[in-house]
């Protein structure tokens, strides 16, 4: 079942291109014209409105499903003006927070049966939010107790650490952002390019995809360290979490998810010569914000591989000291898809050359059903 490949996590970070398809067949609608490009997810067809008047709408879920919805969350608020939330789900349950009848909860898992997640969606059943499910497994505990939802049709995903789950997640609740935002005039432009740019997202993976080699050799210069930073920010504060969360679970090796704005409150103390750092500083709104966290980590002689829109190195390393990462350059909420793939190589090429299990990592499970 794996194919040419030697591992699941390599096969299915590889097959993203046909997952991300899948995901999204027969949900974008293409008509002639550029009004008729709109989005049809089945399950939330009527419940778009009580989602639209609701206070708040919030995400719930466990590790990389979590990861999942704060990538998407910045164009969710931005589409439907409604706050977006965000849950931990063993975090909800310990402080039994508030959750009200006008919340719109939305449950995110890859499994369906992650227990912490299945307790939350009790909880806010019990509480009268109207719950909604972003799940993989059609059958599942999430996706028969929510009220309606959306299944992600990844595919069967096995290795444990999740990658092709990660990525359809994301674009489902892109989907989802375009279904619930109101499509008015002032929005039309932005929709259309969001819409144009889910068409053409399965090449640009495929591009970037073709960097293996580059962090394959990237990962045999990082293989003997203790530590690897990750900075990130805005649609990619999701990409440093998570690309630090794939080199932790796999290849067994310390690694922190850092909010870039955070930067100078403790990270800094931790700057010096040796200590690999990620700066995912691709081109939107919050470039030239991480060009100067680039500059200041520099100026602290900060061990830098910056990842970068394609065309960009001479902006973000103007001395040419640092290590650059090009990825190809899509509309910004669509961008964290793209982004962590060669993160997920690294973690990936990091696991095979340490020796450790990939698909099984140590102490590790794929379904967490216990508390
Ligand atoms: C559905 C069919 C799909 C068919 C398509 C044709 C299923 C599982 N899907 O897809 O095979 O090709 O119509 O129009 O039969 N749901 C939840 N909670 C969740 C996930 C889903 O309640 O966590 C509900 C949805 O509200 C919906 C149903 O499950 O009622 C199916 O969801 P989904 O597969 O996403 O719907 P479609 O994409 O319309
Ligand atoms: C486990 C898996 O910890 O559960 C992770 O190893 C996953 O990969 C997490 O992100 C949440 O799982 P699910 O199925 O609810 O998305």
């Amino acid at each position: 079942k794996k194919g040419n490949y030697e591992h699941f996590m390599q096969k299915e970070i590889h097959e993203q291109p046909e997952s991300l398809t899948t995901t999204m067949r027969g949900r974008l609608i293409c008509g002639g014209s550029s009004k008729a490009k709109s989005v049809l997810l089945g399950g939330l067809k009527d419940h778009l409105k009580t989602i639209r008047r609701s206070r708040r709408i919030v995400f719930i879920g466990c590790g990389t499903s979590y990861n999942a919805a704060l990538a998407a969350r910045p164009f969710l608020e931005e589409l439907s003006g409604v706050p977006v939330t965000m849950e931990i789900a063993s975090d909800l349950l310990d402080r039994q927070g508030p959750i009200y009848r006008e919340d719109t909860t939305v449950f995110v898992s890859q499994s369906g049966e992650t227990a912490d997640t299945l307790l939350a969606l009790q909880y806010a059943l019990e509480n009268g939010a109207l719950c909604v499910g972003i799940t993989n497994t059609v059958g599942s505990a999430i996706a028969r107790n929510t009220h309606c939802g959306v299944h992600i049709n990844a595919g069967c995903e096995i290795g444990v650490a999740s990658t092709k789950a990660y990525t359809s997640q994301i674009v489902v609740m892109t989907m989802l952002a375009l279904a619930v935002g109101a499509d008015t005039i002032s929005s039309q432009a932005r929709r259309v390019a969001v819409i144009d740019g889910l068409f053409d997202l399965p090449n640009k993976v495929r591009e970037v995809l073709k960097l293996n080699e580059e962090l394959k050799d990237l990962a045999k210069l990082l293989v003997q360290e203790e530590s690897l930073l990750m900075f990130g920010r805005g649609y990619n504060y999701a990409t440093a979490l998570e690309g630090a969360l794939k080199v932790k679970e796999v290849a067994l090796m310390h690694s922190e998810g850092i909010l870039a704005g955070e930067m100078k409150h403790g990270p800094l103390a931790l700057v010096d010569e040796t200590l690999p750092i990620i700066v995912i500083a691709t081109h939107d709104s919050c470039f030239s914000k991480q060009q100067s966290v680039i500059q200041q980590l520099h100026a602290r002689k900060g061990r830098l591989i910056v990842m970068c829109t394609k065309g960009d190195a001479p902006l973000v390393c103007p001395s040419g000291s640092c290590r650059v990462i090009e990825v190809p350059h899509v509309e910004d909420c669509l961008q964290p898809v793209v982004n962590i793939i060669p993160l997920q190589l690294l973690a990936y090429h990091l696991t095979v050359l340490r020796g450790y299990n990939v698909d099984q990592p140590r102490n590790l499970a794929k379904s967490v059903t216990t508390q």
